[in-house]
């Protein structure tokens, strides 16, 4: 399975996704963001999750954000690619743009994932948002202290909280039917 994380936002939830994703579907992780934030957060895990070099068969790709030339190879042979979104302005008024990114540079499905949500009012205001993209939404992950914290540890929030355990389960199996 080929995974791409997504948006062209900074601070939409793409590398906490795309780690959380690569270590649930035990898939190694490509980080394509010079940052190398996931790899160093996948560095502090024990034991070491593998970080993909070279394109293999399987992987989940942490995008950079903006518009890169350079992630062009990556959305073009993903299965899928997952766009995580924040409910908020700045994150709705410039989504439009990386979906738009997206399909013309990929073949591969692109779902949403909403990151940082209020349950409530957040939830249903992001997806009136999202239905205009007539893209799927794969879940909600809430806004939860567990997932600031977790890579200081090199672990996902669904191993230290069991309320992110069940969003992070559902993501995973609605990705699983996205792509069979
Ligand atoms: N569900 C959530 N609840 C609380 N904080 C979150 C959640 N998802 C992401 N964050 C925080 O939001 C910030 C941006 O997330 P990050 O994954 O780095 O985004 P990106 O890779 O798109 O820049 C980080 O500080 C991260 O810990
Ligand atoms: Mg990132």
């Amino acid at each position: 399975m080929r995974i791409a994380v997504y948006n062209e936002k900074g601070g939409a939830g793409k590398t906490t996704v795309a780690v959380m994703l690569s270590v649930l579907l035990g898939v190694p992780l490509r980080d394509l963001d010079p940052l190398a934030t996931a790899t160093q957060w996948l560095g502090r895990r024990q034991p070491l999750h593998s970080l993909a070099r070279h394109d293999g068969l399987d992987w989940v790709a942490d995008c950079p954000p903006g518009i890169e030339p350079s992630i062009l190879p990556t959305l073009a042979a993903a299965d899928a690619i997952v766009i995580p979104v924040r409910a908020s302005f700045c994150d709705l008024v410039n989504l439009q743009a990386t979906v738009r990114f997206v399909k013309s540079n990929s073949p591969a499905r692109a779902a949403f994932v909403g990151c940082d949500i209020d349950a409530g009012e957040d939830e249903a205001m992001l997806r009136e948002a999202l239905a205009a993209y007539e893209l799927p939404v794969l879940g909600m992950l809430c806004h939860r202290a567990s997932y600031r914290r977790a890579g200081l540890s090199g672990r996902l929030a669904s191993e230290i909280d069991a309320s992110a355990a069940d969003e992070a389960a559902a993501l995973v199996e609605a990705l699983r039917k996205l792509v069979a």
